[in-house]
């Protein structure tokens, strides 16, 4: 488990050259970037620094990002393919030099990275990736298995690739912000950001006038631009199971479906290994701890493996044309940057999107602009809002520890009851747009269908973006 941090909470005013709205993998990267040019800069952080998508990831630092080059050879050209290599080879090695020269103790440790299959039908889909992995620049190799401890059909190995804990390396990165003259803030949940002279960020009480904003929320927050109608919330679920040694070396997706990732890891009791389960959209299942109990299972019959340690969920927005959107999204917002739609491979893409960003805000060409570029067309229809999965007919038919969406007149309520069977209630409307959220039994949260806002048991916001809890529903249950 990585040190906690303990910045500030902002109040009060004040003015800045940059205001960075989120201490992920891409504020912490654009904020170290700028802070070292000679900019103020201020980042706000609505609960604590690095322990969001970036911190409840597998972590892997790769440009292996399963079947990607071809896909992009195919769609966007040759030209943006090497661009997408490229910039994930700097995010790599941005990453990874500067755990070196800031001396940052995050686990870090070089391991290949391997896309695998076990159905033979996908052994050409390796080798034609392998190919064009090769063609962008990649020491790519096709394998007939993976070394794996159960029956694959063919593999692709990317050699010297590496991973670590994402949480250490974000408070590591913290520190070297905080050197570089930039101030960090936590439990400072930005709530507007509107125009003026300048920029005017409001956090709680606080208020701050900036010249540039980056919104580094993962997906941007309601603001100047909006981003929820082009990019899909999906969910992966995560288990840690103990182990009595090393049982993989490497780190490793499968393209098939369901598909599963595999990595080892530790704790302070010694090795686990971790691996993530199919991905589905968010608010979207209404019974998310079966996906658990399947992990469990595959995992047990593939892998020598003990007792299940940890479990844990996590989201990030997918693309259609898997490519994140990252820049200035808007000539109406000058001056306003985002970052998102990582599609699952934030750890590279996000360093690049951060260098790319402070590269921009400081008036300084960057190749990977068009590759990233947030205005370019997206389908309409790539988006799938859906319902809430969790609709009861009575209160009772709600178990101790469990949550349910009642209708009560108009209005739907979200009823959670704890562990002693007490019911609390709150507005079941999502404080995005209003869709009406589902409980997701495995993580005891609500989840939002439509563009994955999270919140607690209690309707405190985990995930945005809503920026408001859900509103607490007062006056007895009507029928
Ligand atoms: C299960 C899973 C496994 C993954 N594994 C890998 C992997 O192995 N390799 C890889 O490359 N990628 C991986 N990814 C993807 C990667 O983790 C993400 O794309 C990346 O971490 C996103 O970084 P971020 O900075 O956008 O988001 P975050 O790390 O979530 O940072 C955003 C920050 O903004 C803050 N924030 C939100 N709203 C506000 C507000 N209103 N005011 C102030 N602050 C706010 C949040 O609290 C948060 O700290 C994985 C993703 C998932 C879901
Ligand atoms: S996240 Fe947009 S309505 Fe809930």
């Amino acid at each position: 488990m990585a040190a906690q941090t303990s910045y500030p909470t902002f109040s009060g005013s004040g003015g800045a050259d940059v205001a960075i709205i989120g201490a992920g993998i891409v504020g912490l990267t654009a904020a170290y970037l700028l802070a070292q040019a000679g900019l103020s800069v201020v980042v706000l952080e609505a609960r604590r620094v690095g322990r969001q998508v970036t911190g409840r990831s597998t972590a892997k630092i790769t440009s292996q990002h399963a079947l990607i080059y071809r896909h992009l050879i195919d769609t966007r050209g040759i030209d943006q393919a090497q661009y997408y290599a490229e910039a994930n080879r700097r995010g790599a090695t941005q990453t990874l030099s500067w755990i070196d020269q800031l001396g940052i103790a995050c686990e870090l440790q070089r391991k290949d990275a391997y896309a695998y299959t076990c159905d033979p039908g996908q052994r050409e889909d390796i080798k034609a990736e392998t190919e064009a992995a090769r063609r962008v620049g990649f020491d790519a190799q096709f394998l007939d298995r993976a070394p794996l401890p159960f029956h694959t059909a063919a593999a692709m190995r990317f050699p010297d690739q590496a991973q670590f804990n994402p949480a250490q390396y974000l408070i590591g990165l913290s520190l070297a912000v905080e050197a570089a003259g930039g101030r960090i803030f936590e439990d400072t949940r930005v709530t507007a950001v509107d125009t003026g002279d300048r920029w005017r960020v409001t956090a709680g009480k606080g208020t701050l006038d900036v010249r540039h904003v980056v919104i580094a929320t993962n997906l941007p927050i309601a603001g100047p631009v909006e981003y929820d109608g082009r990019t899909q919330p999906r969910c992966h679920i995560a288990m840690a199971f103990r182990t009595a040694a090393d049982v993989v070396d490497g780190m490793f997706i499968g393209i098939d479906e369901p598909t599963h990732s595999i990595r080892m890891g530790r704790d302070s009791e010694g090795p686990l290994l971790v691996a993530l389960g199919p991905r589905f959209n968010t608010g979207q299942n209404g019974d998310v701890a079966k996906r658990f109990r399947d992990l469990e299972t595959w995992v047990h019959s593939h892998l020598p493996t003990g007792d299940a340690m940890w479990h844990w969920v996590n989201e990030d927005y997918e693309t259609a044309d898997r490519v994140p959107f990252a820049g200035a999204p808007s000539d109406e917002a000058p001056g306003v940057y985002i970052a998102t739609g990582f599609n699952g491979w934030g750890i590279s893409n996000g360093t690049a999107t951060g260098i790319l960003i402070a590269d921009q805000i400081r008036g300084r060409p960057n190749p990977w602009a068009k590759l990233y570029d947030p205005r370019r067309p997206a389908p309409e229809d790539f988006v799938q809002g859906g319902e809430s999965q969790s609709e009861v007919s009575r209160i009772e038919d709600i178990p101790p520890g469990e949550g349910g969406i009642i209708t009560q007149g108009e209005e739907k309520i979200a009823v959670w009851k704890d562990e002693h069977g007490k019911p609390h209630r709150l507005s079941a409307s999502c404080t995005h747009k209003g869709c009406v959220v589902t409980w997701n039994n495995a993580d005891c949260t609500w989840d939002c269908p439509c563009h994955g806002s999270v919140f607690q048991a209690d309707g405190t916001v985990v995930h945005g973006p809503a920026i408001g809890p859900l509103r607490p529903v007062t006056g007895p249950a009507k029928p």
